[in-house]
């Protein structure tokens, strides 16, 4: 556990209204502040912070917590970094002890990153060694033309066709087999033997936004297959959370980014002079990844193969970037399979031109739609103008959805009265849906069905309110914390969720340290922070927080924890009599 002199003078220092302002804008209501949530995309505000707890929580979405997980959530890091930011945001200087804490676990991810460098330092000079490298120099710049300029300049390297050429440098410089297998550099092999886990291949390194190495991809010269290879996630990597080439993107992407699919397509992009493009890695894009967008760009051109796959990926990730808040276009090309191909065929030039020309979605929905119907057909007709008004519809926009009515009555031939009645009647559809789904959420909250992170609560839907309630008052008031401490044992609580969260209290209390949700952050995930972090805010909802509240729940969770063990001995009493029938 980290130090809790450090985590009290961090949160001391980054007071949650402060750390929250600098990602949303928040305004007073009473003694609390609200705004809109940063974490899911949102029409009226729902996301409130709570000084006097210096706790946040999303009615819309359940994300909660305190300056730390915010902080977690919001720049998409694990828990020592978000300490790590808020001691600098505060000026604090930290131990060197806290990055040991995480490393006692295993290789940290420090020793990966640097081992990293070590290897992609190694591939470099193996790619422009006289005699290993020739054929991989041959495979990049004559067949594939890139200059030497971009391949310096992307790092890229060559791994030597060998079970044993890294492993051996990087022997010599005092990583151990197990650190090579944790960095994924290395295999093991039956006999525990550690080999080279990139052969023979053009090796592409992934650089963060900090200039850390933090994987490779890499590539073979010819059609045998896998084509890439791709480092697995790592302690220093997570395959979901990075974008290639965002290293260099990040300064030249403010009015617009290029999403491609390959690294290929960045590089050729990026040789090209288009400086803002970048690709996920070797994966269909993730909701973790449009946020990392939203942070750089307003804009984004989804750039993805022209075939049919590439296709419907780029629809997957026009939903995504666009949930997130960015204006999103598509690209449309054609004469070339991919980016690199087109600007290798036509040009840069000709490329601009395409990106200028790029589609918005409702054209690109819209050309959807037109392509699957006959249009001087009248069934047809009906049916694409069906279709075409449930787009117009999901445009939260009155403006945007007037001008598509607008256009689509044109194109149809059909009064434009019509049309945006059908689109007025749907939007109400859809608002009546959204009710309904709210309705079933909040049904299924309440009834515990489906509750991931309780799975237990459903069965115990009385004793787990109880509990909960109990949890939260004891995050409220430090007597009320005490008092639970040394009156209730872990035995008393009915799910084991709550158990988990009141042994590590009792932790705390062992070690004289009063209750801060920052401590959970550390061995509870996200979710479970925001749960635990939901029973306070419901506390503090409520007037009736006193003493006898509390002595009322404890009675209560005793008489419930009875009444499950006298069920369960009447289980058991049950299947004894049947198994002896
Ligand atoms: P070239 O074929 O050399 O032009 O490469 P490319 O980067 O354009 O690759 P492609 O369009 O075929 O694939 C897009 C991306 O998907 C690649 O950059 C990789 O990240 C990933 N990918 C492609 N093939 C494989 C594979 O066999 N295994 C894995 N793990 N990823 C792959
Ligand atoms: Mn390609």
């Amino acid at each position: 556990m980290i130090d809790p002199q450090i985590i009290e003078e961090i949160k001391f220092r980054n007071d949650i209204e402060s750390v929250v302002s600098s990602y949303v804008t928040l305004r007073r209501a009473g003694s609390n502040y609200s705004g809109s949530c940063p974490f899911h995309s949102e029409k009226t505000p729902s996301f409130v912070v709570f000084p006097a707890t210096q706790s946040f929580y999303c009615f819309g979405c359940g994300a909660g917590g305190d300056a730390i997980s915010f902080v977690m959530r919001a720049e998409n890091v694990d828990y020592i970094s978000a300490i790590k930011l808020l001691a600098q945001r505060g000026g604090l200087v930290l131990p060197d002890s806290i990055d040991g804490d995480n490393n006692k676990r295993g290789v940290g991810r420090q020793r990966v990153l640097d081992m990293n460098k070590e290897a992609a330092k190694f591939f470099h000079k193996c790619l422009f060694d006289e005699k290993i490298g020739a054929e991989a120099r041959d495979y990049l710049m004559k067949k594939r033309g890139l200059p030497s300029a971009i391949i310096n300049r992307f790092g890229l390297g060559f791994a030597p066709n060998s079970y044993g050429a890294l492993h051996d440098h990087l022997r010599k410089l005092g990583y151990t087999d197990e650190e090579m297998c944790v960095a994924f550099l290395c295999g093991k092999g039956e006999k525990g033997i550690a080999y080279d886990y990139f052969r023979n291949r053009v090796m592409f390194p992934i650089i963060d936004t900090s200039g850390n190495i933090v994987a490779f991809g890499g590539r073979v010269m010819d059609d045998s297959k896998p084509k890439y290879l791709n480092t697995s996630d790592t302690p220093a990597f997570k395959k979901s959370k990075n974008l290639f080439a965002l290293n260099f993107a990040k300064n030249n992407c403010e009015n617009m980014m290029i999403l491609c699919e390959g690294y290929m397509d960045v590089i050729a992009l990026h040789a090209a002079g288009f400086e803002n493009a970048v690709a996920t890695l070797g994966t269909a894009i993730t909701s973790e990844q449009a946020r990392i967008f939203s942070k750089y760009t307003k804009k984004v051109i989804i750039s993805y193969d022209s075939d049919e796959a590439g296709q419907r990926a780029a629809n997957k990730a026009f939903n995504y970037l666009q949930e997130v808040g960015i204006d999103v276009k598509i690209l449309k090309m054609s004469g070339a399979k991919d980016p690199d191909e087109f600007i290798k065929t036509f040009g840069a030039t000709r490329f601009k031109d395409i990106i200028e020309k790029s589609r918005t979605r409702f054209d690109f929905e819209l050309e959807k739609v037109l392509a699957k119907y006959n249009i001087a057909d009248f069934d047809e007709k009906i049916k694409a103008s069906k279709e075409i008004c449930n787009i117009i519809a999901s445009f939260s926009s009155d403006v945007e959805r007037e001008v598509y009515c607008i256009k689509v009555a044109k194109l149809l031939e059909l009064p434009k009265e019509s049309i945006k009645k059908d689109v007025s009647s749907m939007v109400n559809k859809h608002i009546r849906e959204e009710k309904k789904n709210q309705k079933n959420e909040i049904y299924r909250a309440t009834s515990g069905i489906g509750d991931r992170i309780n799975p237990e609560s459903a069965a115990n839907i009385r004793a787990n309110k109880i509990e909960e309630a109990i949890l939260g008052l004891m995050q409220l008031h430090e007597e009320h914390f005490k008092k639970c401490i040394e009156t209730l044992t872990s035995e008393d609580f009915v799910t084991s969720f709550s158990r988990k969260i009141f042994e590590k209290m009792k932790e705390l209390h062992s070690l004289n340290v009063k209750f801060d949700i920052a401590y959970f952050s550390e061995d509870f995930s996200q979710e479970e922070v925001s749960r635990i972090a939901k029973m306070q805010t419901d506390r503090q909802m409520l007037n009736s927080n006193g003493d006898d509240v509390l002595m009322g729940c404890i009675d209560s969770l005793r008489a419930e924890k009875n009444k499950k063990k006298s069920e369960n001995s009447l289980d058991s009493l049950e299947a004894l009599l049947k198994k002896k029938k």
